[in-house]
């Protein structure tokens, strides 16, 4: 496995690939990986030949710097865990290597910025897309593969894309859980440990909510899970919403159907977690 930091590297390296005709798939990351981080390498090494996975944890994307300096790092166990799984190269950039720049770059959001995470994390996704912008630029592949787990992110991405990068496909990839529901988060390891086991109560109450959304308006399959939230007084709960699973805009009160979404943003034991999951 190959390990570049600088642009020109990875692009050498890209190069070489393609030119060998081989099929280049890539996997954006912020470090600290889990399975969830590796269940999209896995995706990468089945539908690709060459696999890049990227190290960069960004600082514009942090609109709560104590989140940034906290996040954790681990580098050495990443890069283990990485060639243990077939990954080809990794890029791991500074932050000059990547942004020549101050400047962002800009992109017609079609709303998809304002609603949920834009609510609450002011610049998040501007900062999210300069990365993955700069990223896309120096590796220049045929697929990337981004987690459900961060569903407006990829919806985003796939906006960035039909903008500025038609020829790389986008390819969703489920959200993988703890066998106990959580979702998998390089901030689970935040947790303490009463509120590690509180945690998949998120989950349960987007399962529960999904199960038996058919019978409720959104008024009621909303109260519903804000009642169940309720429940844990360390839970401080940030957003619940049903959406449009395309538009990420809240649906009217009778128009519950499948497709449609749940999101949350639920704070526990000082750590932002969020979570979503499909209608059916
Ligand atoms: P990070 O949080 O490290 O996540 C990297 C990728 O792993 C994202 O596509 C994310 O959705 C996916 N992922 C995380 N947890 C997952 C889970 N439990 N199941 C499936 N996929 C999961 O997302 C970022 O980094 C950054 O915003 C990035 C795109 C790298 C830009 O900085």
């Amino acid at each position: 496995m190959k390990i570049f930091t600088t642009q020109l590297e990875i692009a050498d390296f890209v190069f070489a690939e393609k030119s060998l005709n081989k099929t280049i798939g890539f996997v954006p990351t912020m470090g600290a990986l889990h399975r969830g981080h590796i269940s999209l390498v896995e995706q990468a090494v089945s539908q690709t030949d060459t696999v890049v996975v990227s190290i960069f944890v960004n600082p514009r994307q942090f609109n709560d710097k104590a989140d940034y300096h906290t996040y954790p790092r681990n580098q050495v166990a990443d890069l283990q865990l990485l060639e243990s799984h077939s990954c080809h190269a990794v890029f791991c950039p500074d932050y000059n290597e990547l942004f020549r720049s101050e400047d962002s770059i800009s992109l017609n959001f079609r709303n998809l910025d304002k609603v949920l995470e834009g609510k609450f994390r002011p610049g998040h996704f501007q900062g999210m897309i300069d990365v993955v912008y700069a990223l896309f630029q120096s590796v220049k592949p045929h697929k990337a593969f981004f987690g459900m787990k961060d569903y407006q992110q990829l919806r985003i991405i796939s906006l960035l894309a039909l903008e500025y990068f038609p020829n790389i496909d986008i390819i969703a990839c489920d959200i993988v859980r703890e066998s106990d529901g959580l979702a998998m988060s390089s901030r689970n390891m935040r947790l303490d440990t009463h509120s590690r086991s509180i945690a998949p109560n998120i989950y349960k109450t987007l399962k529960l909510a999904a199960d038996n959304y058919s019978d409720k308006t959104v008024a009621q399959l909303l109260e519903f899970m804000w009642a169940q939230l309720k429940l844990f007084p360390q839970f401080t709960v940030e957003y619940v919403e049903v959406c449009n699973g395309n538009t990420l805009q809240s649906v009217s009160p009778h128009d519950i159907a499948r497709g449609n979404m749940l999101l949350l943003a639920v704070w526990c034991g000082g750590v932002r977690l969020i979570d979503n999951i499909y209608l059916k």
